[in-house]
This record gives C-alpha cells, structure tokens and sequence, in this order.
C-alpha cells in the first residue's frame, strides 16, 4: 500500500498492527468525520436531526453497493447481534422447525438461534469441523424439510475458515429455507456479492473491517423476503406516513410503514457513528474492493506460509484464505509478552476459552503456561515488511510455537 494509505492511519508509525478481526484503527478521515460532527454538538448550531438522518441514508446507500444490494434492502441496526435477532424473531418460527449452525461460529450467532429453542421450541442443530474445515457435505445430514435458517459466519473468528456461501446457499434453499451469513469477519476485507451467493440475510457490525465505529451494523434482507419477516419492536422511525389521530387532531398516527427493510429501524441512532461510518464506507470505496482484497489476501498468504515455515500448527486450513490466520502456541502470555515488546498488536486467547484475551488469566494463574490461539489480521494498511518482521520476531523464539502436546501444559 502507498505512503498515503500508510500515513491516513498514525497507528502505523507506532505499531505493526496486525489485529483489525479484533477492532481495526481509524484512518484520519474518519476520526475527521466523528470530530466534524462533535464540533457540531459542542457549538450547538449542531443541524437538525432530520439532517443527520440523511447521512443514515447516505451510509445505506454506501452499504448497499458495498455487498451488491439495493438500498431498501439495507436497515441501519447497532450491531450484528442485532441483525441476527431481527432473522431469529421476524420469521415466526414454529416449534419442531430447526437450524443450522456450525461450531466455528462466533456466540453473538449460538446465543440467539439457543434462545430461539427455549423461547419457540426450535431445534440447534450444530456441524463440526474436520480440522478446521466445514464444507457442504458436514451439513447436508442435518439440512432437512423442517430446517428455516441455515447460519454460518462467513469467515470464521476462530480460524479464518471461509465458508463456500453459494453451495450451503443451493442446499438450503434446495430445502425451502434460508441462509443467513454473519458478514463481521469478512465485508470490508473480501468482496461479498449477496447475490451472486445466494444469501438471505446479512449481518455485520462496522467496527471490524469495514474500519468505522463500535455501536452500529447493518442488516442486509432479500427485497422478496421483506413481507415475510414481521418485525417483533416498532417505533416511530418505522413509520413512513403519518394521519390524524381521530379525536385528537393535534395527535398522528402511522397511516403506512415502511416496507423496505426501514421497518427494522425504530428509533434515534448512533449518528455521530453514522458520520464516521460514511467516512470509512467513503475511503474504502476510494481504494476499491478488489485493491483491498488482494492486500488482504497476500499478507495473510504470507503470515500462513511463514508460520508454516518456522514448524506452526496451524488451525487455519491450508486451503482457505481470509484476513486471519491462527496458530496454536504452547504459552500465550509469553507470546503476548515478546510481541507486545516488540510493539506488534495481536490477538492472543487461551485455547480452552477462545472468547477470552489471555491477558484477562495473568493474574489467576500465577506463571503457570496458558496454551493459547495466536491470531493475526492484516488488513490492507500492513505491508509485506511488517509480516517479515513479526515472522523474525517469532523465528527467535520457535519453542513457543511447538505444537502444544510436546510442551505438553495446557490452561487448568
Ligand atoms: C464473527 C463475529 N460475529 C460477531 C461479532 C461481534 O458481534 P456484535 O457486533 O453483535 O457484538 C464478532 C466479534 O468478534 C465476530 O467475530
């Protein structure tokens, strides 16, 4: 990437930042956009919130075109988990209905589809990955005429396993249901074309790697799909037309709701996230999708062979690329502790406990070893050198990357 990439973003001349599956940095233009709109509010001629709306539907607009959508397929929500209840509650599940999900998924995705078996009566059904890989053949016994949703991350948290979304997409469909794709790990560092998948229904949050702000996602519905999914929370920003209330003409009510995927929006919004997310929907697009892929895809190549190299057990599989690569060490903390030294950001989490960062055990464990998962992210602001230098780094100290039976101490 060019000095000017390398320069819109400071974190650069400080770290090798190799952690963007975990949150990305902001590049200046978008830190621009959230200052523009707090000087707004501190100088209070701050515009009127119909204005700031405007940049909802603007970002809406930028969404869509990002993932191949039309706009009124998009609804503006505050996270993926979100999205993911509006699948699981709008689509009037039955008890005996099932779904489909995968044990490389993310929890914001289990923890609704369970509370959906305890609230409904519907059925988990969960495929298991043969080291490291799902492919269509691990879910087709569980697909069947009483299965609703199919849903799987698109590139897992875990591993960085890309799931093939067209051929789970033709067996769900093949059964009448739906697919449903956790977007997080993926839009913003691969192209995603949900129609040329296939897919349903889309969540994401934007904090990732489409580079904007904690607090906001969107929902990505099939525009066919729309009058099928009832919305379970209503407000007033669902409304598309108000009318007199009988008998009280100073009071409204809704005359017509939206019908696009609008009627999923309640309420008054993160819009100062709105104005950064526009800036960073903005500085992706002035790069180009495919530019940022094939950065992505390079670098991680490079982390993959590199750790291969040095004798890494790998659990991201050889065939699969995405913007994480992940490896097992024998001892997280001192991982983390040369790394950190080093001023190179990852993501190191106990094996046992993926979900956790292995510095939250320091304290309970005394200096007992914690066999953790090494995650690294490139995105597209990491160059070639940087990978080279925490490849070095790690050449240093191989032991810690010895496959974690031969050190032979894993978290209690
Ligand atoms: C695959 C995936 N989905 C979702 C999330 C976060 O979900 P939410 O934005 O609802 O908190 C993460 C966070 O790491 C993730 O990796």
């Amino acid at each position: 990437m060019n000095e000017k990439v390398r320069s819109d973003f400071p974190v650069t001349s400080e770290l090798i930042y190799l952690d963007t599956a975990y949150y990305s940095p902001y590049p200046l233009p978008v830190y621009q956009a959230g200052r523009d709109f707090l000087d707004m509010r501190v100088s209070r001629t701050g515009g009127r919130t119909s204005e700031w709306a405007d940049v909802m539907d603007e970002a809406r607009d930028r969404i869509a075109k990002l993932i191949n959508a039309k706009p009124d397929e998009i609804a503006i929500t505050t996270n993926t988990t979100e999205g993911t209840n509006i699948v699981a509650t709008s689509l009037g599940l039955q008890p005996g209905d099932n779904v489909v999900w995968d044990d490389l998924d993310y929890p914001s995705n289990i923890v609704v589809w369970l509370n959906q078996e305890q609230t409904r009566g519907v059925q988990n059904r969960e495929a298991k990955n043969r080291q490291g890989v799902l492919d269509v053949v691990d879910f087709e016994p569980l697909v069947d005429s009483r299965t609703r949703v199919l849903s799987v991350s698109h590139v897992s948290d875990r591993n960085g396993y890309v799931h093939d979304l067209k051929s789970l997409a033709d067996l769900v469909h093949a059964h009448g249901g739906y697919l449903h794709v956790d977007g997080t790990q993926a839009v913003g560092a691969l192209q995603m074309d949900v129609k040329a998948l296939g897919v349903d229904f889309l969540t994401c949050g934007t904090y990732k790697w489409l580079l904007g702000p904690t607090g906001l996602g969107f929902f990505y519905v099939k525009e066919e799909l729309l009058s099928e999914l009832q919305p379970v929370f209503c407000g007033w920003r669902q409304v598309k037309e108000w009318q007199p209330y009988p008998d009280f003409p100073l009071r409204l009510y809704p005359r017509e709701l939206w019908g696009s995927a609008r009627k999923f929006e309640c309420a008054t919004v993160h819009f100062q996230g709105l104005y950064e997310l526009k800036a960073a929907l903005d500085y992706i697009d002035g790069i180009g999708m495919d530019k940022i892929e094939r950065q992505v895809l390079q670098l991680s190549s490079k982390v993959w062979k590199g750790l291969h190299d040095l004798g890494a057990e790998l659990k991201t599989p050889r065939g699969t690329r995405s913007g994480i690569v992940t490896c097992w060490v024998n001892d997280g903390r001192r991982t983390e502790e040369l790394l950190t030294k080093r001023n190179i950001t990852v993501s190191v989490k106990p094996a046992d406990d993926p979900r956790e960062y292995v510095g939250r055990y320091q304290e309970s464990l005394g200096s007992a070893p914690i066999r953790s998962d090494l995650r690294i992210s490139p995105h597209f602001f990491n160059t070639e050198e940087e990978i080279d230098h925490l490849l070095s780094v790690l050449e240093s100290r191989t032991e810690l990357l010895r496959p974690a039976t031969e050190a032979g101490s894993t978290r209690a």
